[in-house]
C-alpha cells in the first residue's frame, strides 16, 4: 500500500467514511484514526499497531456539546474540565453510551473521549458524521509520533494517509482524567499539567494508577519505550565516562556533546523550559534511538508542570 502524506481534509474525509485509517495530527502527538462507530474500521488500529486488544482506544470528537452524545452519568466536575480545558490535552474517562461498539473500549464500560487542540483536525471532526477513535500512530509499546516522518518511518506502507499538520507543540500524550466515586482520579500524567487541573478541582485525586491496573494500560511501565537500554542518571556525575564507550545522553538543558564517550547528544530545551523539553522529548528519543549509541543515559527535569509527564515517560522508558 502507498501510504501519501499531504494536508487535504477532504481526502482524509472520504479514506475515513469508506471505512479507512488515517494518521491524524493533534497538539500532543499524532494518532491512528478510524470511524469509532464502526467496530471493522477500529479494528485494523489494532492490527497495524499490534496492539493487544484489552488496550482501549481515546474518542475523538468535535466540542463539549458531544460529550453527552457518547456518555452518560457525567459528573460535574467532568463538565467543568471540558469547560475549561477543552480543545486541549485532557482525555476524560466516563460511563459509555451504547453507539460506541466493545472493540474502542475493550469492552469497558467507560470511554475516553477528548477534544483535540489541531484546527485541521477540529476541521476534519466537524465535517464527519461520526467521531474518531484514534491511539497514538506508532507500533505497540514504542514512542509515540510527533510529526509526519515519525509515522511514515514505522506506519508506511500499511496505511494509505498520513494527514501533514505539522510538528506537534505539547509533544506528549493527554492527561487522562477518570471518575471513581464521582471523584476525579489521574489515570495517566500528560499534555495537561496538574496544576492546571487544580485550578478548577482543587480535591483533585493524585493518586495515579499502578501499572499492573488493565484499565489503564497506557500505565504499562515498558511503554513509550526506544529500542535501546536507557538508563535514569546524574549526568554531571556519570560524564566524562573514564572508558572508551558509546553512549548517547539525553539531557535538560546542557550540552554534552563532544565529552569523552558520548557518540550523540539531545538537548531537551537550551532555555530550561519544561514545556519546550517535553515538544522535543520523542523526536530527541527517536534519534537517540537511531544514533551509534549503544546505550541512552537520561536525566530527569524540573518535576513541575508538564515535566512530570516528561518524567513519567523516561521512568517508563527506563524499565525493562
Ligand atoms: O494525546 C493522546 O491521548 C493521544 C492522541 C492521539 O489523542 N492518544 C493516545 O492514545 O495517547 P494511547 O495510544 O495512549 O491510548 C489511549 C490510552 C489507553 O492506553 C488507556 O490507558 C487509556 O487511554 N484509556 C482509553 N480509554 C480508557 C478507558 N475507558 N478507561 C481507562 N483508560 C482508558
Ligand atoms: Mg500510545
Amino acid at each position: 500500500m502507498q501510504t501519501i502524506v499531504s494536508a487535504d481534509i477532504n481526502r482524509a474525509a472520504s479514506i475515513l467514511r469508506e471505512g479507512g485509517l488515517v494518521a491524524i495530527p493533534t497538539e500532543t502527538v499524532y494518532g491512528l484514526a478510524a470511524n469509532a462507530e464502526s467496530a471493522e474500521a477500529v479494528v485494523q488500529i489494532f492490527d497495524v499497531k499490534q496492539r493487544p486488544s484489552f488496550d482501549p482506544l481515546i474518542v475523538h470528537i468535535s466540542g463539549r456539546a458531544e460529550l453527552d452524545r457518547y456518555a452518560h452519568s457525567v459528573p460535574e466536575s467532568a463538565y467543568r474540565l471540558a469547560e475549561a480545558f477543552w480543545p486541549g490535552p485532557l482525555t476524560l474517562v466516563l460511563p459509555r453510551r451504547d453507539c460506541i461498539p466493545d472493540i474502542v473500549t475493550s469492552g469497558l464500560d467507560t470511554v475516553g473521549l477528548r477534544v483535540p487542540a489541531h484546527p485541521m483536525t477540529l476541521e476534519l471532526l466537524r465535517s464527519l458524521e461520526f467521531p474518531l477513535a484514534a491511539p497514538s500512530a506508532n507500533p505497540f509499546g514504542y514512542i509515540s509520533p510527533t510529526c509526519p516522518q515519525h509515522v511514515m518511518d514505522q506506519l508506511g506502507g500499511k496505511i494509505p494517509y498520513i494527514l501533514d499538520g505539522g510538528a506537534c507543540l505539547v509533544g506528549v500524550e493527554s492527561t487522562i482524567v477518570g471518575f471513581e466515586g464521582g471523584q476525579p482520579c489521574i489515570y495517566r500524567l500528560g499534555g495537561l499539567p496538574i496544576e492546571k487541573l487544580q485550578e478548577v478541582i482543587p480535591n483533585l485525586n493524585l493518586k495515579i494508577s499502578q501499572s499492573s491496573d488493565p484499565k489503564a494500560p497506557g500505565m504499562l511501565e515498558s511503554h513509550y519505550a526506544p529500542r535501546k537500554p536507557l538508563v535514569l542518571a546524574k549526568l554531571s556525575k556519570l560524564l566524562p565516562l573514564p572508558i572508551e564507550d558509546r553512549v548517547g545522553i539525553l539531557s535538560f538543558n546542557t550540552n554534552w556533546t563532544g565529552v569523552h564517550g558520548v557518540v550523540h547528544a539531545e538537548v531537551l530545551s537550551p532555555a530550561a523550559d519544561v514545556q519546550e523539553a517535553a515538544t522535543n522529548l520523542f523526536a530527541a528519543l527517536r534519534r537517540l534511538d537511531a544514533s551509534a549509541a549503544e546505550r541512552i543515559y537520561a536525566e530527569l527535569i524540573p518535576e513541575v508542570g508538564v515535566g512530570r509527564a516528561v518524567n513519567d515517560r523516561l521512568r517508563r522508558a527506563s524499565s525493562s
